[in-house]
């Protein structure tokens, strides 16, 4: 690894934006200078500037009882009017909203009139079936327009969404559910990946389903079920009802009350560093102002020409932040793809660039790792020449694969963002300004403009340019997540506890660790903590710990991230099976091939192990605590390091000779 960093850090192309570029840009350094002689004047300048308040503010920041932050607290908004009505009022009703592209290739084009209809429909519709403001709602939904559609009808009338990734199993979906005891659950009853129709519907059945030790009742009223597989249902009368046939009946005026600004907005699952997913809450003005203010800035969004596409899944915050809100706010006219990228042919993300005219792409690295792989044949059978600005986000992106974005995919000149930033910081933190920064392969660079980080040492100490650490962000920002649902203690202990009584703190501890190099510029170096990220998708190891010992055969694991060709990290488990079982089993290849469907059954198919080992013993610590580090040696092939802290030395010997490897 470290030898690899510093190869990172002698890293010297340098790309300075063409003048062609930096001469219609968006963003100025001008935006830096405003931002730091009064940052939060600069934030209540952009809030004001970007989006439309009922109630004008009074105050911007209030930060009397950390970690707990308000941000612009007496004004009032209404966050789905800001995406929607405002832009029919300014005469933009006729501009495209959503390109949609379904998989198997039919398409939905909706304006921006159009859309504020549906959205005002599905609002009276949600509160007839009960939900008032404050109130949750569960989305579970492919990627299809009735998702963005239910975001905004649920912002609209003051309630709460909680989106859970349509890949998540049915006891993902129910602990979500009543974690946030949600009242109705939107689902559809499938929808297209890898030209079959995968069904959602089942899922949501068997999770409100009593079972096990789950409780008879769930919170949920009612189940809207979007038509879009055409697959078959069950159906549970009273509780189950079509969107098509509700919408039909649902009324069309709607108008949109204000809320105030620290009105919730939505939940968001995420892994941590224990088994259980973290319910990460974002409320709405300040969240609103700096998903606008990025999504203009980082990716130089000129709205009356640009063609937008980002690729995320609305079930991850990428969706939410830059598919939903940022783009939205900013009244962009964007592509929204239902599919996976290799339907039903390898040049299917291409081919939609080519004919939308896509000028303004993001993605994640592994997706261009994967089609680097393919090789550049591919790509080059489509007209990209209307890409003038490509995105990073998610995990580090190596310098070949920046290299290869931007000739291959970029034409040899489009600028690339790469954005670092988390479910919990709800925007992008860090990241380069199109028009303005020399960018720099593999490096997120700079905080942008009105935000404050900084690489510490494990005591708060600044380490300076050249010192390695881990990422804080030393003052709190607008789009912060307000805490975790629930669990006010945990949130404390999670993020601020580590840096509570440094100078000049708190700090907000991200969880990455990072270096800066000899200009200040930022290269983050992976999560230090018991967080995996495979494909750009946060998992954490003791999450699938514990769906493998929930497996009868099981009697202890211990999973790592491994470094992986394309997906960043893969997720590899040592496993300690029964001794009943060993014997009871017709072949070891059967089970270890039955615990990865295992964990692909409990938590989703991202999660399922790309190498299950079975061994005899787990390294130890003497207190107990499991040696990932070790395991993580064996995982990626190399000689097994410093054992001297194990309780037992000799177990290293013996889970190498003895492992049997998954095939
Ligand atoms: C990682 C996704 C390096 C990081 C928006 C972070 C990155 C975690 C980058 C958050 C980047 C995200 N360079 N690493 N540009 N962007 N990460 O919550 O480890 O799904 O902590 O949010 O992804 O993942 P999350």
């Amino acid at each position: 690894m470290s030898t690899q960093i510093d190869s990172l850090l002698h890293e010297d192309r340098r790309f300075p934006p063409s003048e062609e570029f930096a001469a219609q840009a968006i963003a100025s350094a001008e935006l830096y200078e405003r931002a730091s002689s009064d940052r939060l004047a600069f934030w209540a300048e952009q809030s004001r500037e970007l989006l439309t308040w009922s109630k004008p503010f009074t105050k911007t920041l209030d930060w009397s009882n950390p970690p707990f932050a308000t941000w612009f607290d007496d004004g009032e908004l209404n966050v789905a009017y800001n995406c929607l009505d405002r832009h029919v009022e300014a005469g933009n009703g006729d501009r495209v909203a959503l390109h949609w592209e379904g998989e198997p290739g039919d398409t939905r084009t909706i304006t921006y009139a159009e859309l504020t209809a549906e959205v005002k429909r599905a609002a009276n519709l949600f509160t007839s079936l009960g939900v008032e403001a404050g109130d949750r709602v569960a989305i579970y939904l492919p990627m299809i327009p009735e998702a963005i559609v239910s975001m905004l009808a649920v912002a609209r009338i003051g309630a709460v969404h909680s989106v859970v990734f349509g890949g998540f199993s049915a006891d993902s979906l129910r602990s979500r559910i009543d974690d946030a005891e949600a009242k109705l659950v939107i689902t559809a009853d499938g929808g297209y990946r890898k030209g079959k129709v995968s069904a959602l519907k089942p899922a949501v059945d068997a999770a409100l389903a009593s079972r096990g030790e789950l409780p008879e009742q769930t919170t949920v009223d009612h189940v809207l079920v979007v038509r879009r597989g055409e697959n078959e249902v069950e159906w549970t009368t009273g509780r189950d009802l079509w969107w098509h046939e509700a919408i039909a009946e649902a009324e069309p005026e709607h108008d949109a009350q204000p809320f105030p600004a620290e009105q919730p907005l939505f939940i968001l699952y995420t892994s941590g560093t224990t088994g259980k997913p973290k319910g990460i809450l974002h409320t709405s003005g300040g969240y609103l102002t700096q998903t606008a203010f990025t999504h203009k800035n980082v990716f130089d969004l000129h709205p009356e020409t640009d063609v937008y596409w980002c690729t995320a899944d609305i079930g991850w915050i990428t969706g939410h932040s830059y598919v939903t809100y940022g783009p939205l706010a900013n009244g962009a006219t964007q592509v929204l793809y239902e599919g996976t990228p290799d339907a039903p042919h390898p040049g299917r993300w291409w081919e939609i660039i080519e004919k939308y005219g896509v000028s303004i792409f993001y993605t994640a690295p592994t997706a261009i790792r994967s089609f680097m792989k393919l090789g550049r044949k591919i790509p080059k059978q489509f007209d990209l020449s209307s890409l003038r600005l490509l995105g990073s986000v998610g995990e580090p992106i190596n310098p070949e694969a920046w290299m290869w974005y931007r000739k291959i995919i970029g034409n040899k000149v489009a600028p690339i963002v790469d954005t670092w930033w988390q479910t919990e910081t709800g925007a992008i933190m860090v990241s380069a300004l199109p028009g303005v920064t020399s960018t720099k392969p593999g490096s997120a660079q700079v905080p942008i403009p009105g935000i404050a980080i900084d690489v510490v040492d494990d005591a708060g100490g600044a380490v300076g340019a050249g010192g390695g650490g881990l990422l804080v962000v030393t003052e709190p920002w607008p789009s912060m997540l307000r805490g975790i649902w629930g669990d006010p203690e945990r949130f404390k202990e999670t993020y601020w506890e580590k840096f509570w009584d440094v100078e000049g703190g708190p700090f907000y501890f991200a969880g990455d660790g990072a270096r800066l190099d000899s200009d200040r510029d930022v290269w983050l170096l992976g999560r230090v903590d018991d967080v995996m990220n495979v494909s750009g998708h946060r998992l954490s190891t003791a999450e699938i710990e514990s769906a493998l010992v929930a497996n009868e055969m099981v009697a202890e694991s211990a999973v790592v991230g491994a470094a992986d060709e394309t997906t960043g990290q893969a997720v590899v488990a040592f496993v300690i099976i029964k001794e009943s079982h060993l014997e009871q089993a017709s072949g070891l290849a059967d089970i270890t091939g039955a615990l990865r469907s295992w964990v692909g059954e409990q938590i989703g198919p991202i999660a399922r192990p790309r190498e299950v080992y079975l061994v005899n013993e787990l390294p130890k610590t003497r207190s107990g605590k499991i040696m990932r580090r070790l395991l993580r040696d064996v995982a990626e092939g190399r000689e097994v390091g410093d054992t001297t802290t194990l309780a037992d030395t000799t177990v290293m010997q013996i889970i190498t000779d003895k492992m049997v490897k998954s095939t």
